[in-house]
């Protein structure tokens, strides 16, 4: 697997600090209020288990699953929802965990479903930002590292299903995508 891998951008250590500095962030605003944590299947998985243990706070943890890239390089423009959660968000703070933001779609999708059921306020705490990929105008509030405009694997993120198993964020030469 990692022969496949042209190059790291973020090792384990360098994701370890992002979210230890994004959980004392987290912990320092959210005091008073008891989060709903909202971890976006499947990318989010590792970042959301190193994450949450770096905040010092009751949360509770729902998933929610949604897919718009399909297993492939690019955004398919239409969201789907795979799974949604069963807990009542009414007058609750939400902090959604993702491990990109690239076009926005997904997160645009996911605050308007949350705001029509009357969450209190909605934050977004990202791993990765790309910026440049933006299609809406929409910012993360926590964002771990930015990220230059090419497609990454790793550490949650996939390409064909294949690469969240590993522990650190790379570029995936270029005849993966050629094969
Ligand atoms: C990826 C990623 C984010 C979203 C970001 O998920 O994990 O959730 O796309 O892209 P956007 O900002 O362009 O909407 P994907 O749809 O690939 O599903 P997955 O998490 O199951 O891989
Ligand atoms: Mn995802
Ligand atoms: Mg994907």
């Amino acid at each position: 697997m990692d022969n496949d891998i042209e190059e790291i951008l973020f090792d384990q250590a360098s994701i370890h600090e992002a979210a230890h500095r994004l959980g004392q962030q987290i912990t320092k605003e959210y005091t008073d209020s008891r989060p709903i944590v909202l971890s976006v299947l499947k990318g989010a998985y590792l970042w959301t288990a190193d994450l949450l243990r770096e905040v010092e706070l009751q949360v509770e943890l729902e998933f929610i699953k949604i897919s718009s890239y399909h297993g492939g390089v690019e955004s398919t423009n239409e969201i789907s929802l795979v799974t949604d959660i069963h807990s009542n968000v009414k007058n609750r703070d939400v902090i959604i965990l993702e491990d990109i933001v690239d076009t926005g779609q997904s997160l645009q999708f996911m605050k308007e479903l949350l705001q029509e059921r009357g969450a209190n306020s909605i934050k977004v705490a990202t791993l990765l930002d790309k910026k440049e990929g933006r299609k809406v105008d929409i910012k993360a509030d926590y964002v771990g590292f930015d990220v230059r405009n090419e497609f990454v694997v790793g550490y949650g993120l996939d390409y064909k299903e294949l690469y969240r198993n590993l522990p650190y964020v790379g570029i995936l030469k270029p005849q993966i995508y050629e094969q």
